[in-house]
């Protein structure tokens, strides 16, 4: 594998310990707002990457053969603009960030992959060569056995592993899923030696179908691309402009000036299984077949925006109307955004964002009272220029684009008003954007 490894040495390491004690203090002395201050969230995986170890060592024992101890991060994902147009053919935003998944593991000689995590209770332990089911309901260890399903699919024969997990990602529409399955995909090849090919990115293209497959396919949510290949292919300080029909990615530097990125996690559960994702994948679908036939079309985003009205007119049911509405008109967001911020036009992207939550809310309706009153409260604060749900939906999280000298202002207004009307406390990331899924060394195994 040749993406690069990141160093993790003592010095900081201890720094990163520091600040944690320093940033929960701040918590506790906020008491509704977890704020990280910028360059402390970069080093959140060096304090996760110490409670993975220690998972690892109780469970397993004493890490005795440090030689053929890996670890690895994988990424969370924030998607910029480009909601829930993946799965039909669009082009999406998004990046890989600091938060993720942190994974130790070794071979065990026993052939069988036993895994533990830091987020969940109980072992997963299962014959990566065997028939494997899913479970019912879906457990975290799903997302695990559908990515070695997909790899022994291909032929990859994959050693007996111990391996333990363990994520910091916030809520949900981060994309924790996606951060497992390409961080397990990461961990098979490095193991095994397979590579697809000699191309670093062609590899990783295939690596996010293969692990889009395994959440299709294993998992049975019907998810697009975008997750999977943003977290595979993610690359420090740039957004991808990625096109889900082929998975090919154009790399934005992301230069906004006095102004952040701010990650609002609106704190309510969802599951994506249980939610109406799966309804809204086949609404289009459904809209697709209706005017495939007649605009010659193969995917939805290929409607050009001009056509959307006369598109309307051929559908009579006034839900797949406005799903579609969504779709064309987000896809058309997307292409506006990477030009507005590749000319520094800070400003009207930020409305773009505006835009795309009205639509995800009114036309797609996959928001919901605590989202919509989130981003409803980030759009009124001063500084702010722009923000919208993010993700899936249903719950999870938001993004705002927000003058950085105003976020402190902002978490302590919204994140009042938020609990008055909800009930319990919003939490608030800045956003740092990072590479994506790797292989990080550790001085314990140098
Ligand atoms: C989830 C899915 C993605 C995408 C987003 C919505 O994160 O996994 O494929 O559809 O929702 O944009």
């Amino acid at each position: 594998m040749s993406s690069p490894a990141v160093k993790v040495n003592s010095v900081e390491y201890h720094l990163a310990a520091l600040l944690l004690m320093v940033h929960s203090a701040r918590s506790a002395a906020y008491g509704r707002t977890i704020r990280l201050p910028k360059g402390l969230c970069s080093r959140m995986h060096v304090n996760l990457l110490k409670q993975v170890q220690d998972l690892f060592e109780n469970s397993y024992g004493t890490l005795n053969h440090l030689a053929s101890v890996r670890r690895f991060f994988s990424p969370a994902r924030i998607n910029l603009i480009g909601e829930h147009i993946d799965y039909c053919g669009g082009l999406v935003f998004p990046a890989a960030v600091q938060f993720g998944t942190v994974i130790i593991a070794q071979p065990n000689g026993l052939g069988t992959i036993r895994v533990v995590s830091i987020n969940e209770p109980g072992k997963v332990e299962f014959d990566p060569a065997g028939a494997l089911q899913r479970s019912t309901p879906t457990h975290w260890g799903d997302y695990v056995k559908g990515v070695f399903v997909e790899y022994g699919k291909v032929n990859v024969e994959v050693p007996g592993l111990d391996v333990a997990v363990g994520g910091d990602i916030p809520g949900g529409g981060l994309s924790s899923s996606a951060s497992l399955e390409v961080g397990i995909a990461v961990l098979i090849e490095t193991f095994t030696g397979y590579f697809s090919s000699d191309d670093n990115f062609a590899n990783r293209q295939a690596l996010s179908w293969l692990a889009q497959r395994a959440e299709n396919e294993f998992v049975g949510v019907n998810c697009g691309i975008m997750d999977q290949g943003a977290i595979a292919l993610g690359k420090e300080n740039h957004a991808m402009l990625m096109d889900c029909s082929d998975l090919s990615i154009s790399y934005y530097v992301v230069e906004l000036g006095d102004y952040s990125l701010l990650i609002v996690n609106s704190c309510k559960q969802r599951r994506l299984g249980e939610s109406a994702y799966n309804k809204r994948c086949e609404e289009v679908a459904l809209a697709l077949s209706i005017l495939q036939p007649v605009f010659g079309i193969s995917t939805l985003c290929e409607l050009p925006i001009d056509l959307v009205n006369d598109a309307l007119d051929r559908i009579d049911d006034p839900i797949l109307c406005r799903r579609v509405r969504h779709v064309v008109s987000e896809h058309d967001r997307v292409s506006q955004a990477a030009s507005r911020l590749s000319r520094g036009d800070i400003e009207g992207f930020g409305k773009l964002l505006n835009e795309s939550h009205r639509s995800l809310q009114q036309d797609y309706e996959v928001t919901g009272h605590e989202l919509d009153t989130l981003i409803g409260l980030a759009q009124r604060q001063p500084g702010v220029l722009g923000a919208r749900m993010m993700g899936a939906g249903f719950g999870g999280c938001g993004l705002v684009l927000i003058k950085t000298s105003s976020i402190e202002q902002f978490s302590e207004v919204v994140g009042t008003a938020y609990r008055a009307e909800i009930g319990y406390d919003a939490e608030f990331y800045p956003v740092e954007i990072g590479p994506g899924a790797r292989e990080i060394m550790s001085t314990n195994n140098e």
